[in-house]
């Protein structure tokens, strides 16, 4: 397993492109399987959690033509495909659970397998599965493995989220797209990545409309052909933005609209950043001096994403005096504390909540990788360490930032990949 290692404390200067999104390539890609006619998606950022879709939908019979740079995929569809997701896809890659949606509401059946969990929780799918149900899909779980079928058309209805789930939301929408009627989603999340599904579905024919946290989607009989660009990952320019600040970076952060991490933005001034943004750059200058923030606390899209969350735990270990963070989204999302204590952090969990001491001295030490992102804040600590750091396990973060090591170089981190 590759390691990287890396050579603190660097300053980091210059120009960073953002690829694509990941979590809202994963809807696109499972909502393709709506499609007779090919579809075409642009943009896709070339990280493995991409590559485990493609190749479930292509173990679902879509024909995949993947461009040279493999940004772009041509996806065609057969008349009759399969609709069994097998355990062995599903169990690398939680997101695949959104080819359910699509597969019922096309296919009327499916053999899906359960995804499991993963460090940061249990993370269940009964509002997934709730849903689908209220839409008239009947099905068992056996052996892991969730059975499905519905008589016919999916029929739509009404239907209010217990509690906001990104996922939820995602499988609800493309099952209602071919739905008989109307269907009506309440307590939605709405993340930007849901609305850039939402708009390369309408793109296609399909009839959704948004007013705050409602969905309203008329079904169709079908789709058309479309091509889509996919946007940019807010989540991979919220960590370059948390990277500028950490490391009195001089940073350059380009095709990305800056708006959709605004709340971001709006914290790291408070840390002590200067800021400045056109229409899809930012240029963002870290301080000299980082200033602890009292309480900081994930939310549902607007507020402070939970995949920033091990990010700017780095920064507030950073910051001259105390600061906290409530992780209120997932129940077990401080996994990096016990690696970040090996680099010298002072960090006390109470439940959900994370006391931090500032002033941290990191001195470079082995690291251990355990979730996509919290690997890229075991990296930004290894960034401003003194000395050699080694960060294990970087298939995590290959999951979800593409060409890591890559773009950090060209912003001066000494970082080297062992084999
Ligand atoms: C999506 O996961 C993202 N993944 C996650 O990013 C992200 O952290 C999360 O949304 C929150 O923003 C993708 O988009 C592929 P949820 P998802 O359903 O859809 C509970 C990354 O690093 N819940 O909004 O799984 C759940 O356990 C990943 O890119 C249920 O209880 O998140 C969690 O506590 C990590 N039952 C909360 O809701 C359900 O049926 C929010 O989960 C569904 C969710």
């Amino acid at each position: 397993m590759d390691k990287f290692l890396i050579n603190g404390p660097c300053r980091i200067k210059g120009k960073v492109s953002i690829s694509g999104s990941k979590n809202a390539s994963l809807p696109i890609l499972a909502a393709s399987l709506l499609f007779t006619k090919p579809v075409t998606i642009k943009n896709l950022p070339r990280v493995r959690d991409i590559n485990t879709m493609l190749n479930l939908l292509k173990s679902l019979g879509s024909k995949i033509i993947l461009s040279k740079d493999r940004k772009t995929a041509k996806i065609i569809n057969k008349k009759n495909m399969k609709t069994f997701a097998s355990y062995s896809l599903v169990k690398t890659m939680r997101g695949s659970i959104l080819v359910l949606g699509p597969l019922i509401s096309k296919f009327h059946k499916s053999k899906t397998s359960l995804p499991g969990g993963c460090l940061i929780g249990a993370r269940p799918v009964n509002y997934h599965l709730s849903a689908l149900k209220k839409l008239g899909m009947q099905y068992k779980i056996r052996d892991g493995y969730i059975l499905a079928k519905s008589n016919g058309r999916l029929q739509g209805k009404t239907i209010k989220f217990p509690k906001i789930s990104v996922g939820a939301t995602e499988n609800s929408i493309i099952a209602a797209c071919l739905a008989k009627g109307k269907t009506i989603l309440r307590n939605c999340a709405v993340e930007p990545e849901i609305k850039d599904l939402t708009q390369f579905l309408n793109k296609a024919g399909a009839n959704i409309k948004w007013s705050g946290r409602t969905c309203t989607i008329i079904g169709v009989n079908s789709l058309n052909q479309t091509t889509h660009t996919v946007m940019a990952d807010r989540i991979e320019a919220g960590t370059f933005c948390v990277a500028a600040t950490l490391a009195k970076g001089n940073l350059q952060i380009k095709n990305l609209e800056p708006k959709i991490i605004n709340t971001e933005l709006e914290l790291l001034k408070k840390a002590g950043s200067k800021i400045k943004i056109t229409n899809n750059k930012i240029f963002i200058k870290g301080p000299d001096k980082i200033k602890s923030i009292k309480n900081i606390k994930t939310k549902e899209f607007p507020g402070i994403p939970t995949d920033l969350q091990a990010q700017l735990m780095v920064l507030m270990c950073k910051s001259i005096g105390k600061s906290s963070i409530t992780e209120s989204i997932f129940e077990n999302r401080f996994m990096h504390v016990a690696e970040l204590q090996r680099l010298g952090a002072k960090i006390n969990i109470k439940n959900n909540k994370a006391f931090i001491e500032g002033n941290t001295k990191f001195i470079g030490a082995e690291l251990m990788s355990s979730d996509l992102r919290a690997s890229v804040a075991l990296v930004l600590a290894a960034i401003v360490a003194n000395g050699k750091s080694v960060v294990g396990r970087v298939y995590h973060l290959e999951r979800g930032y593409e060409n890591i090591e890559n773009k950090l170089k060209k912003i001066g981190v000494k970082i080297k990949r062992l084999k």
